[in-house]
């Protein structure tokens, strides 16, 4: 019991959030240099090429270079066991980037310090937000010109609704970047050279009241400067509340240059301090602690046929309490069957490793030979619980699919159905239309790309599509009128779900607004429900 509460407490799980190129890649791996998982940099990502060695599993992975689903890294460092989650990019974006962000404690979200606050980072954020986990804020790239800091602080204030707290400062930037103020401990970290990011960088440190070393280091005049900003700093921002970190309503900002290793210690120190272990979680009967000595996990997500011979798919799960242990029969919960975990594995730094234990944090990916939902919860009996169901996100890209040989009828249907099912993709019935045509929805337009290569794959099946104009979705609360009789802008379209929701589907905002101007007692809700 000691050694699983001992492993639990030194687990800290994060997903790690950006707009691309902000740096999170470069970051990442700076993260597992310094907690020793890799030997040089560059080696998680090379150049373009190579960009999908991560994972390589998926046969469109191999096509386009890229990596589909997100990807999870373990790696140790002073004594703690850290998982980051991984959120893929902008054009592979999809409804796995979102529900990646459930299996998370906390999220780390990289800015570039001379774009700010950018789309994904954006979308990303409120997932996060609706969760109040804590997040942290690390702006990259200072050895480049930036934005004025104070805008940035502002710029995080206003658009998120949260408080900030700089935990140090940065010391000008661009080619006369010299390196950062440490708040905590007022003393400045500067440098003698980068070694160009591929070793672990040296500081120096020097505290704030030695003048005459400070002007050495950086200059009277950016000694100058800094002083006047301390002072403002202490002044204008934030109390630090750790409490409110804990729930998402600070955020602790960090500054530095991931690709020159500058301010990866002081923010894994802080980090580490400031996050907790794995905390209880919520299931349909209460809470689970982590230290419950019966192990539990959620499914969060499903990454299908990643081997065509084989159609195999895996299964990636968050543990929620105790320990996993290779060749145990556990409780699939919502099919009531015990079952054995086959081929469990984790990413060990970039290895992909079987794995003979896991912990309360952790997330193993197992064989899945068609048995798991998105949500699913998986338990060791007497424990028998079900973590409450993860949300399914509002799609922001709609189109029409429509199957062109009507000898497939049935496979086309099979096939859309089950994709579906798995949360690959969301459809949507359009009334007085059968199965044969149907609307289908996504987050992120990769999305569309696997479906068509799962239904030519697994189904032998070809479809045409048409892409809609339309980018926002309502669900029908209530109506005073029969839904037939809805007045509608031109374009807008009413369609059911597959649990037989009534919905609307609009061309833009100014669409939803006429349509509840024009239909006296018509209510809509929005559609990302928690
Ligand atoms: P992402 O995962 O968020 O998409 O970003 P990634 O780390 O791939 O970084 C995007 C680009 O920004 C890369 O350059 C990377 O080297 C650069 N970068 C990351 N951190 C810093 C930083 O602190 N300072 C500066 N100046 N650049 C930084 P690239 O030319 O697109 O790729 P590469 O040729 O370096 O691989």
């Amino acid at each position: 019991m000691s050694d699983l509460r001992e492993e639990i407490s030194r687990r800290r799980t994060f997903a790690i959030i950006s707009h691309p190129d902000a740096g999170k890649t470069t970051l990442t791996e700076k993260f597992l240099l310094y907690g020793g998982a890799i030997q040089s940099a560059g080696s998680v990502r090379g150049k373009q090429g190579d960009k999908h060695a991560v994972s390589d599993w998926m046969e469109l992975e191999k096509q386009r270079g890229i990596s589909v689903t997100s990807s999870v890294m373990q790696f140790e460092y002073e004594g703690y066991c850290i998982n980051i989650l991984d959120t893929p990019g902008h054009q592979d974006f999809s409804e796995d980037t979102y529900r990646t962000l459930m299996a998370a404690d906390s999220a780390v979200m990289v800015i570039d310090a001379a774009k700010g606050i950018e789309a994904q980072t954006r979308k990303l954020f409120r997932v996060c937000a609706m969760r109040h986990i804590p997040i942290f804020t690390f702006i990259n790239k200072l050895d480049r010109e930036a934005k004025d800091p104070f805008d940035l602080m502002d710029e995080l204030e206003s658009e998120f609704g949260i408080g900030t707290y700089p935990m140090n400062w940065p010391i000008s930037c661009g080619q006369t970047f010299k390196g950062v103020y440490e708040r905590d401990k007022k003393c400045i970290l500067t440098f003698d050279n980068f070694h160009g990011g591929r070793e672990r960088l040296r500081a120096i440190e020097c505290d704030i009241a030695q003048t005459e070393k400070l002007d050495s280091l950086i200059g009277s005049h950016l000694r100058e400067i800094l002083a006047e900003q301390i002072e403002l700093l202490d002044g204008a921002c934030f109390d630090f509340d750790l409490e409110k970190v804990r729930c998402g309503k600070l955020s602790p900002v960090f500054f530095g240059s991931a690709l020159n290793n500058f301010g990866i210690e002081t923010f894994l120190e802080h980090f580490l301090k400031m996050t907790t272990p794995p905390l209880g979680r919520e299931t349909e009967d209460g809470e689970v602690s982590p230290f419950d000595e019966n192990f539990s996990a959620f499914v969060f997500k499903i990454q299908a046929n990643m081997n065509k011979a084989h159609r195999d798919r895996i299964a990636f799960m968050r543990i929620c309490s105790g320990k996993f242990e290779k060749g145990c029969e556990y409780l699939h919960v919502n099919q009531g069957k015990m079952i054995r975990l086959s081929q469990p594995q984790q990413m060990m730094a970039q290895e992909r490793e079987v794995i003979d234990e896991a912990y309360a944090g952790d997330i193993i990916g197992v064989f899945d030979p068609g048995i798991f939902s998105i949500g699913d919860t998986v338990c060791q009996p007497p424990l028998k619980v079900r973590f409450r169901g993860i949300p399914t996100f509002a799609p922001e890209h709609f189109a029409v699919i429509e199957q062109i040989d009507s000898m497939k009828r049935k496979q086309f249907a099979k096939g859309m159905e089950q994709i579906a099912q798995e949360g690959a993709i969301q459809i949507f019935f359009l009334p007085d239309s059968g199965m044969e045509r149907v609307i289908v929805g996504v987050v992120g337009l990769l999305q569309f790309d696997v479906l068509r290569f799962r239904m030519q794959s697994e189904y032998g099946v070809e479809y045409s599509r048409m892409d809609m104009p339309h980018d926002q979705i309502r669900y029908i609360e209530k109506s005073s009128v029969e839904l037939s009789d809805l007045k509608l802008s031109g374009d807008t379209r009413r369609v059911r779900d597959i649990k037989g929701n009534d919905l609307l589907i609009f061309p833009g905002v100014w669409a939803v607004n006429w349509a509840l101007e024009n239909n006296e007692g018509l209510e809509l809700s929005e559609f990302n429900k928690w």
